[in-house]
């Protein structure tokens, strides 16, 4: 029988809204995602605006992503933002002892990252510190960022050259609570995240989206001591959420993690792990959104993803604390297969920020001095970008001979997901399948799908990857778009990513 699927996408049928937010990105003080990633000094040959690398900027702008999370990660619960103020000359310096113990200058602080989401266009996520800081040290960062008028921390805003405060909505509080975050138990850092919650204000209009740090991977026992603490029953006429989103972390690893293998290295079968692992977010959202469900039906309280991509061995011969892997088109189909499933969990799930966007993990850009690279990953990111804030379209996919057996688990090769947006549609087809070719039918109902346009993004070897030497994985055109009876049908290439584009009638 023939190997593919038949794809069934009412266009007039509207799931819920995709948010754009599930498009975000995550920046640590780790290896070289801050330092040499975005920040080169404002004296460096490499073009930058007031030290900020412009080609960085350049290249994340084409994606419109939507916010960026700083300064961690684990960084984040050992940093004392006052540190990061004032001339840079004069600012004190740490130990970063989470991320290789080298030296932090703190010249990256709170007015150069400020100035990077206005370069790029997007919104801050700020992740305070509950592990080593104090309520009153997080309260007057959120005074000093968001409070208009005149107080203490606007006096010093002002003094460091900010005249009008910036919008803060995103706030994290802590990271990692249960390790790096301060080893903490649930129901201690649930207690903790109340506490802190309460003296983060919303100064003037600028209204605080908190963001507890939650679970790892499926620890659905961590969500439900959180979502029990949630509201502020009795203590006001009216209660209300101390948090008004929770996260979960979960990276897709080759292996174990003592062995998680290489980024470029690996075999057939470290592929399909791969994309087994990575096909377990699906029922890792699921688990934490029922968690969700029984304490908040109404489904208000958004589940962040603030930390998701693959983690592999760092390339030999580089720092083993600066988590710089190379991204093959592996990395780019884990992205595009992540990015379905978060599609499908759009009601509950309000952002996903991928780890990390420059030299770290999953970059969607690494850099080499002074070129730039765009990874396999960037690639997905912009071909999936019309799926920000756009209708999602359910799909209903019928398979055949598609399922694979990998260890224990069956992992379905096909992923399709579609949404809607100012009178056009995006479907995203995957075909994981290392080998085979899949024949697939959409079959459009409810409306029509005017000049279908075709991207298409694989390679000839699953290792495949970009390099400022080489450029071995890129978007092409896809052409091979048939009108039948049926719908439109295609042949979609063993390990490869399609966009399908047209406009709606
Ligand atoms: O992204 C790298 C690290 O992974 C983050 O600092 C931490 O939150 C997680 O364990």
């Amino acid at each position: 029988s023939v190997r593919g699927g038949t794809a069934i996408i009412n266009l007039d049928i509207e799931g819920p809204v995709i948010s754009r937010h599930l498009y975000g990105h995550f920046a640590e003080h780790l290896g070289r995602c801050v330092y040499g990633g975005f920040w080169v000094g404002e004296d460096s040959p490499i073009p930058n605006e007031g030290g900020i690398r412009l080609d960085v900027v350049e290249a994340l702008r084409a994606l419109d992503i939507p916010n960026l999370r700083w300064p961690g990660g684990c960084f984040a619960d050992e940093y004392h933002w006052k540190d990061g103020i004032g001339p840079r000359e004069q600012r004190p310096r740490m130990v970063n002892t989470h991320w290789g113990n080298v030296e932090e200058n703190n010249h990256f602080g709170t007015h150069e990252f400020l100035a990077l989401c206005e370069l790029l266009g997007t919104e801050p996520y700020i992740s305070g510190n509950v592990g080593s800081g104090t309520v009153q040290e997080m309260s007057e960062w959120v005074e000093y960022l968001t409070r208009d008028g005149d107080s203490p921390m606007v006096r010093e805003r002002k003094a460091n050259g900010r005249e009008e405060p910036w919008k803060v909505r995103f706030w994290g509080l802590g990271n990692e609570a249960w390790g790096c975050g301060g080893n903490m138990r649930a129901e201690y850092y649930a207690d903790l995240a109340r506490q802190y919650s309460t003296y983060c204000r919303d100064h003037g209009d600028n209204k605080l989206y908190r963001i507890a740090a939650g679970a790892s991977d499926d620890d659905y026992a961590w969500t439900e001591a959180l979502m029990r603490q949630i509201s502020c029953f009795g203590c006001e006429a009216t209660p209300k959420n101390f948090f008004q989103g929770l996260s979960v972390h979960y990276y897709t690893l080759a292996g174990p993690w003592e062995a998680k293998g290489s980024a470029t290295e690996f075999d057939e079968e470290a592929y399909y792990r791969t994309m087994a692992a990575a096909a377990r977010i699906d029922r890792i959202i699921q688990g934490h959104s029922t968690v969700m469900d029984a304490y908040d039906p109404k489904r208000q309280v958004g589940l962040v993803v603030d930390e998701w991509g693959t983690w592999f061995d760092v390339e030999p011969g580089t720092n083993p604390g600066f988590l710089f892997q190379q991204n093959t088109l592996r990395d780019a189909l884990v992205a595009s297969l992540h990015l379905d499933i978060f599609h499908k969990h759009a009601e509950r799930l309000a952002m996903a920020n991928l780890a990390q966007t420059v030299n770290v993990l999953q970059a969607v850009l690494h850099t080499e001095d002074d070129q730039l690279v765009l990874t396999p990953t960037y690639h997905v990111f912009e071909m999936n970008k019309g799926h920000q804030d756009a209708t999602s379209l359910p799909v209903h996919l019928r398979t055949s001979g598609t399922g694979r057996q990998v260890g224990d688990s069956e992992l379905e090769t096909l992923s399709v997901s579609a949404s809607t947006k100012d009178g056009s549609v995006l479907i995203s087809l995957t075909n994981l399948d290392a080998d085979q070719p899949a024949e697939i039918t959409l079959d459009l109902r409810g409306g029509t799908l005017l000049e279908p346009r075709g991207r298409l993004l694989t390679a000839d070897r699953l290792q495949a990857h970009n390099s400022a030497r080489e450029e071995q994985v890129s978007v092409q055109p896809f052409t091979d778009l048939r009108q039948d009876e049926r719908g439109l049908s295609l042949t979609l290439p063993p390990h490869s990513f399609l966009t399908v584009a047209g406009r709606l009638a």
